[in-house]
């Protein structure tokens, strides 16, 4: 952890303006500065800066935050990275940084030379292909037949080890590197006193970690010689580990990023074809099955992958793991399945560019239908089969962690096969008891429920699927209430002005200790707390939820957090709103200064009208939130309710009915004068 006041250090030096100019093109704009989105393709400058309020907002992607958001949604740095990043760009010591204990130290430079030898490695077979005779004359033109351009070669730093046996360890030695690590990397085997390049005479794929470093190889044999291995891959090491590792991220995640989505195919030339055909968001888990680990990895940059498998039994048998594993980390799979016989390489030789895309947007399905048309191949007529294939479908879905989606995909095959949603339902509650009550007993990792399912995840914890809801019954949650960005309106405007303004003072009268009037004065915070206080209300919206406790137990400390307190937060999401109110009032200032030469007749001139005015807005809408959940009961559950039940909804309806009205009326009052 980096102590708070390093972190305060941290952000103190930093300007947003140099740190995003090192991304964007930022020109002056009034006040600010402006460029074109990093996020999104777009044509128009429609990202803005303010160095005077250290925020930046992107107006075509919605993004927006400080410094430290920008370059977590840059470079999808974890809020630590962040720091780091700016520490070292600002010549700020971190305390981690100082002298470590040995073993530290050894593992540092340990790993360091493991790095510096593959760096080596990629140099030295990269020379290979370009400037020895073997090399050029096997190596390189290998590659050109196979259709590899040089520009592509050069970029996925393709290379070449001679045949001669030792030539790389011989090179490496001549630099001083030691044969302890030249042999822990794998690039070097010892037999005997002997030793000799691991990957002789093979046609050589660096293999690249998320920032550019080389972790391993993969090697290729010419021969066409069915005894000898096809690739050879780097062992594990304290740098390789295969699991969590995939080809061509490196190259592709500026892609995957910008199409939100990621191609996943078999290998190294799969990934380097669909590179040089123009679909660049590709990846590959080479040299294992495809992993967790491999799929998180993914998850930071999209949650859409579509599997690019060939056709034969064993693509089919590795894509449908793949579904299984990608819908467990509860992210959308789709398939493209090839010709049989084809893979995204030889396919995308075969046809070009243009039919390769159209391929894709014409083959992509959804898991539902790739694995329905695969196992019905024949079969469609068979009730047996079909049952075994829907149940098989329904297994997969099982696996997705969050229920919504997992109704949704319950309707379609519901539709698709013609079957009750009930029986269906049944079905999957039978599936997911069971590997609930497996995993009990392995007692694996918990389950990592996204935010929808994790509300209920006490009674989860006793019986993890006892309020697993019938997809027939079940409504989703009432929207009709206004949404700003997906936030109620009236939670989002108070605690809008809470941040904007919640330190600032307001006066009132009230009767002192002695009985006399006196003039008081409360801060906006205090007056708005107090408010939800009294009536007993509370923010629903979990973000909010959060702010409001930390605004209370902040103000029972005697301190008033003002907007800049929570800019600095590890939170994103309390950054990012923070972030965007405070753009938006530049905006609007901005946009009422220069177009219409006049100051808008700003909230802070009506302060006390503004706050009572948002406060009864809130108030209001809870009311009316409940008058709704009591009129919906009354109409749904009014025959089995007793009589008793029955008269206190109504009574408590009338007299919320009598609150809303004394409550708008207040309003009205506010809002008229
Ligand atoms: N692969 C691997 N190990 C193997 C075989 C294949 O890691 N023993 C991976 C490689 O990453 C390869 C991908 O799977 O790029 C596709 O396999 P394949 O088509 O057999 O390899 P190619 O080099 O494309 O061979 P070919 O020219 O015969 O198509
Ligand atoms: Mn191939």
């Amino acid at each position: 952890m980096i102590p708070p006041h390093i972190v305060d250090d941290i952000l103190q030096a930093s300007r947003i303006e140099e740190v995003i100019g090192e991304f964007v093109n930022l020109k002056r704009a009034g006040s600010n500065l402006k460029g074109m989105s990093p996020f999104t393709d777009e044509k128009t400058a429609s990202f803005v800066v303010s160095p005077a309020k250290q925020i930046f907002k992107c107006f075509s992607s919605g993004r927006g935050g400080n410094v430290v958001s920008f370059l977590m949604e840059k470079e999808h740095f974890t809020y630590p990275e962040a720091l780091r990043w700016l520490a070292d760009k600002y010549g700020i010591q971190l305390p981690e940084d100082r002298p470590a204990t040995p073993e530290e130290l050894a593992a540092i430079s340990e790993r360091e030379s493991l790095h510096i030898i593959n760096e080596f490695a990629k140099e030295h077979f990269m020379g290979n292909i370009t400037q020895s005779d073997e090399g050029k004359k096997i190596g390189m033109s290998y590659f050109v037949e196979r259709g590899f351009r040089p520009e592509v070669i050069e970029k996925f730093q393709l290379g070449y080890c001679l045949n001669s046996g030792k030539g790389f360890s011989d090179a490496a030695l001549a630099k001083g590197y030691k044969r302890e690590f030249m042999e822990k990397v794998g690039l070097t085997k010892v037999k005997d006193d002997r030793y000799f390049d691991f990957f002789r005479g093979r046609v050589m794929f660096p293999i690249h970690s998320v920032s550019g470093r080389i972790l391993g190889f993969g090697g290729r044999t010419l021969l066409a010689d069915k005894k000898v291995a096809k690739y050879f891959n780097s062992p594990e090491s304290i740098i390789y580990n295969k699991s969590e590792i995939l080809y061509g991220l490196y190259f592709s995640k500026g892609d995957i990023i910008k199409y939100d989505q990621c191609f996943l195919c078999e290998g190294y030339t799969d990934v380097i074809a669909m590179y040089q055909a123009g679909i660049k968001n590709v990846v590959a888990s080479s040299g294992t099955a495809l992993t967790k680990d491999q799929i998180r990895l993914v998850r930071r940059y999209t949650k859409n992958i579509t599997i690019l498998y060939d056709g034969d039994a064993a693509g089919i048998k590795a894509s449908f793991r793949g579904i299984d594993l990608i819908l467990e980390e509860g992210m959308n799979v789709k398939v493209v399945l090839f010709p049989e016989g084809e893979d995204p390489d030889s396919y995308s030789k075969a046809v070009g560019t243009t039919e390769l895309e159209t391929y894709l947007e014409e083959h992509t399905q959804d898991f539902i239908s790739f694995k329905a048309d695969i196992l019905l191949k024949n079969g469609e007529d068979d009730p047996i089969k079909r049952a075994e294939l829907i149940r098989e479908i329904v297994h997969s879905v099982s696996l997705i962690p969050d229920q919504i989606t997992r109704n949704v995909y319950m309707q379609t095959i519901a539709q698709r096969f013609e079957m009750s949603e009930e029986v269906l339902a049944n079905e999957l509650i039978k599936l997911r008891q069971s590997a609930a009550s497996k995993q009990r007993f392995t007692n694996t990792e918990p389950r990592r429920d996204n935010t929808l399912t994790n509300s209920s995840s006490s009674t989860q914890a006793s019986d993890p699927y006892a309020n697993e809801p019938n997809p027939m019954q079940e409504e989703m949650a009432s929207t009709e209430m206004a949404k700003v960005d997906g936030f109620d309106h009236n939670e989002y405007d108070l605690m809008r002005i809470m941040v904007q303004y919640g330190a600032l003072g307001l006066s009132h009268k009230e009767l002192n200790e002695q009985g006399e009037e006196e003039e008081f004065e409360t801060s906006i915070t205090e007056l708005i707390c107090h408010e939800l206080d009294v009536d007993e209300l509370v923010f629903d919206d979990p973000l909010f939820a959060k702010m409001y406790q930390i605004i209370t137990d902040s103000l029972n400390e005697k301190v008033l957090l003002k907007s800049s307190y929570f800019q600095r937060m590890e939170d994103q999401a309390i950054v990012k709103f923070v972030s965007e109110i405070e753009m938006n009032e530049l905006e609007i200032s901005h946009n009422w200064i220069t177009k219409h030469g006049i100051y808008t007749n700003s909230e802070k001139d009506n302060l006390r009208k503004a706050v009572m005015g948002s406060i009864y807005s809130y108030k209001v809408s809870k009311v009316e939130k409940r008058i709704n959940e009591i009129r919906k009961s009354l109409i749904r559950e009014a025959e089995e309710m007793t009589d008793e039940v029955l008269i206190d909804l109504l009574s408590e309806q009338v007299a919320l009915e009598n609150v809303k009205r004394i409550i708008a009326e207040k309003l009205g009052r506010i809002v008229m004068r």
